[in-house]
């Protein structure tokens, strides 16, 4: 616990520490009565209108991050595609706002297909991963027209000759042998991987290229690789686009070097700004395949991350003393999983009083039974209090994405926010659809 002088902080510092927050959306504000403000709208309005939890997006925060990715490549005059990886947010709404921006999308099953057909993306610019597409799930792709299949495995391969009528354009997802530094859950681009194909013999990239440039069905135009997710540092992707030029032949019309850049879930985060990790990637690709191939890149978390927060209630304070405080909010593991999943750190504040001094330590902790459920282990609040409305910054990315019902709880709604306008986008689950599958 820092020391107390260090704690008390006027107004005003309170208020650039908003404003200069790398955790909150652009453009959050600390208002007159002293409440937050995401997208122009009072967090404590917007929680009362349509009730806790909730996630709320500052809107523009969205789009100006999906401008930041368009315009580095556009800088530096790139022919590709930015992919929203819409497996971080995959809300109608996202999807629809994404492709107003000028992005394309990456799609990982039948289900977000679905999603981002129903947003109006144009098939072509849907492009489908997934390291076991279905029968199904392959049919619904080819008959939408997508862009791009990526191929991930051998059989996936085979399933695609018996099925297919026509042929259609694949891209081979490899495995370049490389493990960034985070968390081994979200790495993907090492050789003990269940995603896609090694560049070593035993996994064979080197074979299933072969294999498919021999298929009648199946039209090979380029490599992907995405080496993992919450990533800070840049060499990674040069070894990994390195890796991929040792297998291009003239085939190789199309590079997709996938997603990963890192973001700050806590203020002391510092990742790379978005068009430095662009400009990685790009030399890399022009470095290894010249200016001929089509570029594609897949950020999921960096764009919507830190567009959104979360609104929880506080609904007890129990003191343990010389222990613990724990304050119980209204969601937990079933609306962020994250912490339990892979021990991710968050910040939190009171929304009520974001210019008061933060001097209560406390653990923000679910309403599950899980001991494990808890949002933030150690927390520094502003007096907090039953009633009040508690806010945990960058949940945008795989919060909405990864929800559930444990315990019966409903999923939060989403909520869009723009000039303090609040639009509700995702409505809030009823105890109705809880049952609404049973037969
Ligand atoms: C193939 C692929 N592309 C892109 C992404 C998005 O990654 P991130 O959210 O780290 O940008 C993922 C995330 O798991 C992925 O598996």
């Amino acid at each position: 616990m820092p020391p107390m002088a260090e704690q008390v902080q006027s107004g005003a510092v309170a208020r650039d520490r908003v404003a200069d927050s790398v955790v909150l959306p652009i453009g959050s504000a600390v208002n007159e009565q002293g409440h937050l403000e995401v997208g122009g709208c009072d967090v404590l309005a917007v929680a009362e209108e349509f009730g806790t939890p909730a996630y709320i997006y500052a809107e523009d925060d969205l789009r100006a991050r999906a401008r930041a990715y368009r315009e580095a490549f556009e800088r530096r005059g790139v022919d590709g595609e930015v992919l929203f990886a819409s497996k971080a947010f995959p809300a109608t709404a996202a999807y629809k706002l994404f492709a107003e921006e000028g992005l394309s999308v990456d799609v990982a099953s039948g289900g977000e297909l679905h999603l981002a057909l129903a947003a109006g993306f144009d098939p072509s610019r849907i492009h489908m991963h997934g390291n076991n597409k279905t029968d199904e799930e392959i049919l619904m792709a080819a008959r939408a027209g997508i862009g791009h299949l990526i191929l991930d495995s051998f059989d996936e391969i085979e399933r695609c000759e018996r099925l297919l009528d026509a042929p259609i354009k694949v891209l081979i997802r490899v495995t370049p042998g490389i493990k960034p530094s985070t968390h081994d859950y979200i790495t993907t681009g090492q050789l003990d991987s269940k995603f896609g194909f090694g560049t070593g013999d035993a996994t064979g990239a080197q074979r299933a290229i072969e294999r498919v440039l021999a298929s009648e069905k199946l039209e090979l135009v380029g490599l992907h690789a995405h080496i993992g997710s919450q990533i800070f540092e840049l060499e990674p992707y040069r070894l990994a686009i390195a890796a991929l030029g040792e297998l291009a032949g003239d085939w190789c019309k199309v590079v997709d070097v996938g997603g990963g850049l890192g973001i700050a879930y806590t203020e002391d985060d510092r990742p790379p700004a978005i068009d430095d990790y662009v400009g990685v990637k790009v030399d890399g690709v022009r470095e290894v395949f010249g200016d001929d191939v089509r570029m594609m890149i897949e950020p999921g978390r960096s764009l919507v991350a830190n567009a959104g927060v979360t609104a929880y209630r506080v609904g007890t304070v129990k003191e343990i003393p010389g222990i613990r405080t724990y304050l119980a909010v209204d969601g937990g593991m079933s609306d962020n999983l994250r912490p339990m999943l892979y021990g991710s750190r968050y910040e939190a504040l009171i929304a009520d009083r974001v210019l008061a001094d933060p001097d209560t330590l406390a653990t923000v902790a679910g309403m599950h039974c899980e001991s494990g459920d808890v949002i933030v282990r150690d927390a520094m609040l502003a007096a907090p209090a039953v009633g009040d409305v508690l806010v945990t910054p960058a949940t945008g990315a795989y919060g909405h994405a990864m929800a559930s019902n444990y315990n019966g709880v409903t999923r939060p709604p989403v909520i869009f926010c723009r000039g303090g306008e609040a639009r509700l986008v995702v409505r809030r689950e009823t105890f109705d659809d809880l049952t609404a599958r049973d037969v």
